[in-house]
């Protein structure tokens, strides 16, 4: 059995405008220790995506399908199943650190909260284990500055200390959101080495969310590549870099800065993302892809499995690509 396994998942928004589509029959299975990478481009799905599985859908959300985490049901359960999960078994890091960070309270106090809360410690067992926590992110001088409020910390170091909570509990799926967005090039490396080595050493299966598939080359295993909230493409990395079957994802890689290309102008795809309110009937990439025919306006093929683990949605051949 998969660790976590989506079925059919649909989100949708009600809004002034009409109803906005969110994501779109996403259906994935991960195994326990698996990395997956979920990448798209602004608005394709990702987070709601992720707010789903941890039950944090905004009021006007609404969630269809089935997402079951170690065989049990958790999409639209009441809070009883959900909360002991959220709390104990799966964790989740994001863009912005101050989302979970409370700026009021020392380092020291929301971390040891998170064990005598949920693991029953005492709070000197509870501050000593947080410190070993903060060593293990590579925080310097990890027993002293675990009595620092959150804004003395940089924001690279504030990152670490938002995965180091998150690591409290031993997660077995830890969720990153756009974790390093917004840190600079050198801080996003180290974080990304630095989740690289945790997940190693605690073996958490590990969703990592990102715009950038730059960044899931050096981290994940698998990938799926959303577009207008659904799956265009599932695949192992390597042969997705090496010979992506998608379009969009064709057009991904191509802007992607290259160190051994200096000088190149990278290639941004042309056109805007999908307007969400409208149902889509046909592929939501059709009026940007330039090997769209008049069907793909009407209808998009199913994800189809076009060899050994690699899955495409597209109307057009492999060869009709080429
Ligand atoms: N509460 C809401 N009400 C209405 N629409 C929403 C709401 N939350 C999200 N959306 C819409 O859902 C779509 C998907 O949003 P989502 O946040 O999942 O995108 P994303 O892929 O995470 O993008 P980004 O890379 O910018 O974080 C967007 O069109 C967004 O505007
Ligand atoms: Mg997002």
């Amino acid at each position: 059995m998969a660790l976590l396994e989506i079925d059919d998942l649909g989100v949708s928004f009600a809004t002034n405008d009409g109803e906005v589509n969110a994501v779109n029959g996403v259906s994935l299975a991960l195994d326990k220790g698996e990395t997956l990478g979920i990448v798209g481009e602004s608005g394709s799905g990702k987070s709601q995506l992720a707010f789903s599985i941890m039950g944090l859908l905004a009021r006007n959300g609404r969630a269809r399908g089935s997402i079951r985490f170690a065989g049990q049901e958790i999409l639209n359960v009441p809070a009883s199943v959900i909360n002991p999960i959220r709390a104990n078994r799966i964790a989740m890091i994001f863009q912005d650190p101050m989302t979970s960070l409370n700026p009021y309270m020392r380092v020291s106090d929301q971390m040891a909260e998170v064990l005598t809360h949920h693991r029953g410690m005492g709070k000197a067992e509870a501050v000593a284990e947080s410190a070993r926590m903060l060593d293990a992110v590579k925080i310097p001088d990890a027993a002293g500055r675990i009595r620092l409020f959150p804004h003395e910390f940089s924001g690279g170091m504030r990152q670490r200390v938002m995965i180091a909570m998150s690591l409290l509990c031993r997660p077995e799926l830890l969720i990153a959101d756009e974790p390093t967005t917004a840190l600079d090039v050198t801080v996003q490396a180290q974080i990304m080495s630095l989740l690289g080595e945790l997940q190693s050493e605690f073996g958490m299966a590990t969703i990592l969310i990102t715009h950038d598939l730059g960044v899931v080359a050096g981290f994940c295993e698998n990938v799926i590549v959303l577009y207008g909230g659904r799956v265009m493409e599932k695949s192992p990395v390597d042969p997705l870099f090496a010979s992506p079957s998608h379009p969009y994802t064709r057009g991904l890689l191509r802007a992607i800065p290259r160190v051994d290309h200096e000088g190149d102008t990278l290639d941004s795809i042309p056109g805007s993302p999908p307007n969400m309110t409208r149902i889509q009937e046909g592929c939501p990439f059709a009026p940007r892809c330039e090997f769209a025919i008049p069907e793909c306006r009407q209808f998009l093929s199913p994800l189809t499995e076009f060899a050994p683990g690699r899955w495409r949605a597209c109307n057009r051949s492999l060869e009709d690509i080429a």
